[in-house]
């Protein structure tokens, strides 16, 4: 695939993949007032005239009158700050974008289910296996802005102390936990994620495809990579693997899955 083949990408574009449940190629204000833990319990209040949707009103100039249940944030950092390992063109595409595709087609297709008002992960969960084309949407905009936050620049480096342990007692050392998730990153066929998730108490490596998540598998992310070519293809084109390695190395945000961790265990 050439580079020149980007540019053409449009909403509309998207907007007709999303609505199709396999097929690949699916702002800052809003997360300030709201804490880490809020996001990754799913708490984002998805009812019109709540905080969340306040604050999302805010963030997209919409007038409540809109009702709009999701939207964009701002990226938690400038779109160049993760260079080398993740390019400015490559978030410009992704959250300007595909992730903006997401909460559109999210909104459209969350109209007049009885999951509007739900939360975000309410939404995500109850949806699964029964309205594909908003389980999609809705589950990638879940993953999608757990994503930008599990990055950082100058990420990676050493794990808090007790997310570390529980990574140990779960899967064994840090080194077999790197060395699971890319592979879990590499042999996800086609589209998806790669995940650390807790379930039962423990820390897994997982993989899923398309939208989903270890909500749909019983258990809670803490840290997810997304293995869509429209995460990586710009800068590592077919070399997954080092995208992977890159993002575990060198942009983890240790932090943001230390206050995921915290949550999933209450
Ligand atoms: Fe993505």
């Amino acid at each position: 695939m050439s580079s020149n083949q980007y540019p053409t990408v449009n909403i509309a574009q998207e907007n007709e993949a999303r609505l199709a449940p396999s097929n690949e190629s699916p702002r800052r204000e809003f997360l300030i007032g709201l804490s880490a833990t809020a996001v990754a319990l799913g708490a984002i209040p998805a009812q019109s005239g709540s905080a969340g949707a306040q604050a999302a009103n805010r963030s997209t100039n919409q007038p409540e009158s809109m009702h709009m249940t999701f939207t964009l944030p701002d990226l938690p950092y400038a779109h160049d700050a993760l260079q080398p390992y993740m390019s400015k063109e490559t978030l410009e595409y992704h959250h300007d974008k595909h992730h903006l595709a997401y909460v559109t087609n999210g909104n459209n297709l969350l109209k007049g289910t009885e999951w509007e008002g739900k939360s975000l992960e309410d939404v995500v969960k109850g949806s699964f296996g029964k309205n594909a084309g908003l389980f999609n949407n809705a589950g990638q905009h879940y993953n999608h802005l757990h994503f930008w936050n599990w990055m950082k620049p100058n990420g990676g480096g050493a794990i808090p102390g007790k997310v570390e342990k529980a990574i140990i007692d779960g899967i064994g050392s840090v080194d077999k936990m790197k060395e699971g998730f890319i592979q879990a990153g590499v042999t996800q066929f086609g589209s998806g994620w790669c995940w650390l998730a807790v379930k039962d108490g423990k820390v897994i490596v997982t993989k899923t495809a398309n939208g989903e998540s270890p909500l749909v598998q019983g258990a809670t992310p803490i840290l997810g990579c997304d293995v869509w070519e429209h995460s990586y293809y710009i800068d590592y084109r077919n070399r997954r693997p080092d995208y992977l390695k890159a993002f575990i190395e060198n942009l983890v945000n240790w932090a943001y899955v230390e206050e995921m961790y915290e949550a999933a265990i209450k």
